[in-house]
Order: C-alpha cells, then structure tokens, then sequence
C-alpha cells in the first residue's frame, strides 16, 4: 500500500519523483523517500512522515542533477513508519537501491538465509529482502537479477530498482500490486497510478504480472522471466491532469463530491442509446441471461454498502437472488458457486487485495465473474469476465464518494438491464426507470447547492461523540454508508441500525441530546419509519430526518429536516446518501480533520 515513482532521462529527476509522489500520496503517506545517482554514487533521502517532510529534508541538502531515479511514498505493514523503515533500501555496500509495494509473504526465511549468508540489515522491512537477494543475484546485469531476485519472492510486489553501476537504466517488475510505464520524449518513467506521470506523457503501457520492464532514456523494452520479449499496446490516457488535481477546491473531497452530478451523468447518460440500456461488450445478454441463477456481490467498504443496494434492486426488480458478501469473509468462507452463479465484485481502485483474492476464489469455482471498476486496467478489471467501469474519474480522496455514487448509478442501470432482459419489467416500464436515471444528475446538482444547510448542521453537531444512523430498506443501506464516511473522516463514532432492530439493544443507548440521522425516503416503509422516529424521539434524540420533498409529516417531529428532490423510491439512495457524505465532511473540516488523508487509512488496501 505504498506508491512508486521513477524516472530516466535528461532532465532532474529530483522534481520529477517529488511531483510524482504528490499524486500517490493518497496510496500511502506515512514516510517517503527518494534514491538517484551523482558521479557514479547512490544518493538516498528518506524520513519518516509527509512529502513534505522529505522535501524540508531535500531542501537542506545539494544533491546536485541527476537524471534516473526512483522514489516512494509508503503506508507502513512491516516494521512501524520510520526512517530507517522508508524506502529505498539498498543492499550493504550501498550499490542497488529498490522501492517496492506490496507484501513478501516469505521474507522471513529469504531474511534468515541472507543473515545466516552475512548479510545485515538495517530495517525491520519485508522489501530489504529484496535489495540484499538482488547483491546476491548480481552479475552485472540489472535484468537478469530482478529475474532471480522475483523467483525468490512469495506475495505482492511492485518494484523499481536501480543501481550506481548503471547510471543509464534501470528495471522494474510487478506482481499483484499496481505499476504502469509511462512513454515520454527523450525520457521514460514508472508509477503505481497514471496521475503521478501524467503531465509528463499520456502514453502508458499497462504492465502484467512478472513483466520484467527495462528503462532507458531512448526506450523501454519488456521481457517476461524467460526474458522473451513481450510487445505491449500503447494505452492513451484520455481524461485530463487537471482531472487528478484539486481544481480550486480546499479538499479533494469537497471537489470529488461535487463532481458527482458530472460523474453519474457520465457514468449513465453514455450507456443509455435511443432510450434502452446498452453495456457495451457485456456478455450477458438476452440469451445468457437464462444461465443465471444465482448473484453473488463482493466488495469491501463503501463498494460494499453499494452492492447492498444492489441486491435489493436485483432481487426487487430482476427477481433473481442475490447475496451480498463482503470480500474477505466471501473469500474464506466456502461459498457456494457454480457456473450458473454470477459473482458481481465491485470496486474503485481495482486493487483491493480482499476483492481481488474474493474474485479468484470465486473464478476457481466456476463462477462468472463481471467487475464493476473505476481504475481502468486495474488488476480486478483484467481478471474478470466482463467488466463495466464506474468512469468516476480519479478519486483521490480516502472517503469514497464520487466513485460509490457512480457505483449506485451501474446498480439502478444493471437492475434494470436484468429485468427488462428476463422480462420481469415492461419496455414501459424500463423506460420510465431510464428517463428517471437520466433526471438524477440534476437533482444531484440540486442537493449539492443546499451544502450551507448542512455545514450549520455540521457546526452544530461537530462535537458529538456518537451519532446513529437509521433506515429501513435502501434507507438502511445509505445509513450504513452515511455512517461509515463520519467514522472515517471525522472521527466521530456511529451507528447504523435497521430501524426496526433497534428495540433489540441499541435504543439503550440513546439518552437526552443523542443525535440520530433518521432516513425516511421510501413511502411503503414510511409509516414503520415514523414510529421508530417517535421511540427515539420519546427518549430525547435530536432528529435529523431525510425525506422527500412533499412529505410534510416530519416536520413536527424532527429537529431538522432535509429534503431531497422528488424521486423515485427504488433511486432515492443517490440522493440521500449525499446530505451524508456533506454532513460528515462539515462536521471533520469544522475539527480540524485531515479530510483527504484520515488516520490510519491509505485509498487503495492492497494488503490483507
Ligand atoms: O477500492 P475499493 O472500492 O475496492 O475500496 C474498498 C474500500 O476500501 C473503500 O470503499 C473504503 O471503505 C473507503 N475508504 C470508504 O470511504
């Protein structure tokens, strides 16, 4: 859970590898580090904390031009941040320096056989293993190292690696952990994510598992470990720089939220054609519907909270039985799949090492599997059957939003898609729940422009030490997730409870002032919905009710009341699950929160 930059070529480096990290910061940011050659000598900076931490250290320093480099910005799994735990590390004599993300599940017994060899070393990592094989393995040649030192290696890796011997190029490999070549002019770099190179080139090559990738300034050639030569089509980035950058706003995810009414147009608007849903090469179709029986969702997190909306679309709609798994209990618990069973595994980065792992259980059982990403030609996108992207654009904040919208936005089209395919919903029918689709980046742009509202609950509310959520239905689900974004960011703790449950336990905890967001956006359950309301009420919780405009009922009852636009129920989640994610950044920048980068959280988990 790190992130990795290099560069080659005629300009500085240095500049290149800071800039680079600044847009992998979000992969993990508790100490960073940067290796480049001078006359023939490594030159490695690193400290514990920010970037910018290294950039004071940088900046006391003359490190002089140098053209190659790599650099690495980590979130700690082995040893605590520190900065002997920092990347690079390079073996004893200090000739190899390597970055790396990901986990070597073996390095203990790689670290007793070089230590037992006389090797030492100086941090409490799993990647020194790798600079320490890689002195072992050393015959003058970089490629033909990194080839023995992966041939070592259990677990996850993306690794960059250079060397004093070779001013002129350098190597790099990944297996199960993001790396991507970027194509320049005169220079050539690599990076766990596209926006770290991105104003520098929009040519990328994709890179595979155990792609040996060999960089020069004039080019870059790939190999695989039996160093045949593999020739890559070029994947032109189309979305803009500016798309990964702050664009004015204070925070990543005040932007990311306002992207919103953009993204899900986006995301829907393009796969509606002529007024009917089109998946563009998605194998299920009107004859392949028939071979499914069964629906498994896996995901973690807030792609989870999706795909619970998900099932309960599906199941309503399509009338085919979902399950809904999160991914590192589906991955160890014997789930039953067949090739009758679709296995829908959702999330943004494509990276999540639990939804990755859940993906290939469920492929060695036979099961179908269709992916539901953000990252293009992210590990998850290229291991499924079929893949349909989010195209939420990059979202840089830890706090999911823009990308669960757009998740939200795929489940409305796939329900329906499956429903009208198995002829559980009318041509009619379908066209009103597609015109209603279409209508909703509008009443998203609507909510968002209430955001002042909801900043005075934030500032009235900041200092709470629990808040609950609670629902019914797809209210429930949105509680889930409403509840998940102020945990994560403000520090606040919550709950989420089914309303109906709560006499089962929970109501004991509310007392007078409790503060309970209360979801009531679906008539069928409104009536049930208000009489929780009145339970808590009766022991003196402060109401913030969510409804739809119209509804004139909550209004005696609730402390507030925020409206969303009329909407159809079975789509009401989208809009109600924003208030909650505004609510929950007010309430976290009002603190003083770190909004983007919370405690103890990196964007993309890629370890266990
Ligand atoms: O990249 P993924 O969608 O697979 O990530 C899943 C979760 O880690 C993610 O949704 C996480 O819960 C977010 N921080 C929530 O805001």
């Amino acid at each position: 859970m790190c992130g990795i930059v290099g560069y080659i070529g005629s300009n500085d480096a240095l500049p290149v590898l800071i800039n680079g990290l600044r847009k992998l910061e979000y992969r993990g940011y508790d100490s960073a580090g940067i290796a480049t050659i001078m006359n023939n000598e490594l030159n490695i900076v690193k400290t514990k904390g920010r970037l910018s931490d290294l950039e004071e250290k940088l900046n006391g320093m003359n490190l002089g031009k140098s053209t190659i480099g790599i650099g690495h910005t980590r979130w700690a799994t082995h040893g605590a941040p520190s900065d002997l735990n920092s990347h690079p590390h390079t073996n004893m004599s200090k000739t190899i320096a390597v970055v790396h993300n990901g986990i070597i599940e073996n390095y203990i017994e790689l670290k007793e056989e070089l230590q037992n060899k006389g090797y030492k070393f100086a941090s409490e990592t799993d990647t020194e293993v790798i600079a320490h094989l890689a002195d072992m393995y050393y015959n003058g040649d970089l490629i033909d190292t990194l080839i023995k030192v992966i041939s070592r290696l259990k677990g996850s890796y993306a690794i960059g690696m250079i060397s004093n011997e070779h001013p002129e190029d350098f190597v790099a490999v990944r297996k199960d952990s993001p790396l991507i070549v970027g194509l320049g002019t005169g220079e050539n770099f690599i990076a766990s994510d596209i926006p770290a190179i991105l104003e520098h080139t929009r040519k990328i090559y994709l890179l595979e598992d155990n792609e040996i990738v060999h960089l020069t300034k004039s080019g870059v050639t790939i190999c695989d470990i039996n160093k045949n030569k593999i020739t890559k089509e070029i994947f032109n980035v189309e979305w803009d720089v500016e798309a990964a950058e702050k664009g004015g706003y204070e925070h990543f995810m005040l932007k990311e939220m306002n992207e919103q009414p953009k993204v899900v147009h986006d995301t829907i608007a393009q796969r509606i054609i002529n007024g009917k849903i089109n998946f563009e090469n998605f194998s299920v179709n009107r004859d392949t519907i028939k071979d499914i029986n069964k629906i498994f969702i896996v995901a973690c997190g807030s792609a989870y909270h999706a795909g619970m909306v998900g099932k309960y679309l599906i199941e309503h709609l399509a009338e085919i039985p979902v399950e809904v798994d999160i991914a590192s209990e589906f991955r160890y618990r014997n789930p039953i799949v067949d090739e009758k069973t679709l296995i829908i595994i959702i999330s943004q980065s494509g990276e999540t090492a639990d939804t990755l792992a859940a993906l290939r259980e469920a492929k060695k059982r036979n099961g179908k599997i269709l992916a539901i990403v953000n990252v293009v030609g992210s590990s998850i996108a290229r291991e499924a059957d079929d893949v349909i992207y989010t195209w939420a654009g990059p979202e840089i904040a830890v706090a999911s939003t823009k990308a669960y919208t757009t998740q939200l936005s795929i489940m409305y089209l796939l329900s329906t898609y499956f429903a009208e395919l198995k002829g559980k919903i009318t041509t009619n029918e379908a066209k009103k729940l597609v015109d209603e689709l279409l209508d909703i980046p509008e009443k998203l742009k609507s909510v968002m422009s209430r955001a002042s509202e909801i900043k005075e609950l934030g500032s009235k509310y900041y200092k709470e030490r629990d808040i609950f959520f609670l629902g019914r239905g797809l209210d429930y689900m949105v509680a889930m997730e409403g509840s998940l974004k102020l945990k994560e960011i403000s520090y606040i703790h919550s709950e989420a409870y089914a309303a109906g449950e709560l006499k089962h336990g929970t109501i004991a905890l509310i007392e007078q002032g409790t503060v309970v967001f209360a979801l009531a956006t679906q008539e069928a359950l409104f009536e049930k919905m208000l009489s929780n309301i009145k339970e808590v009420k009766a022991r003196g919780a402060s109401i913030i009710a969510i409804a739809q405009e119209g509804n004139e009922q909550l209004k005696d009852i609730a402390d507030h009341v925020f409206y969303i636009p009329k909407i159809e129920d079975k789509l009401a989640s989208i809009l109600t699950v924003v208030p909650l994610q505004m609510f929950a950044y007010y309430c976290a920048t009002i603190k003083g929160c770190d909004v983007d980068k919370p405690r103890n959280l990196a964007k993309s988990v890629t370890v266990e």
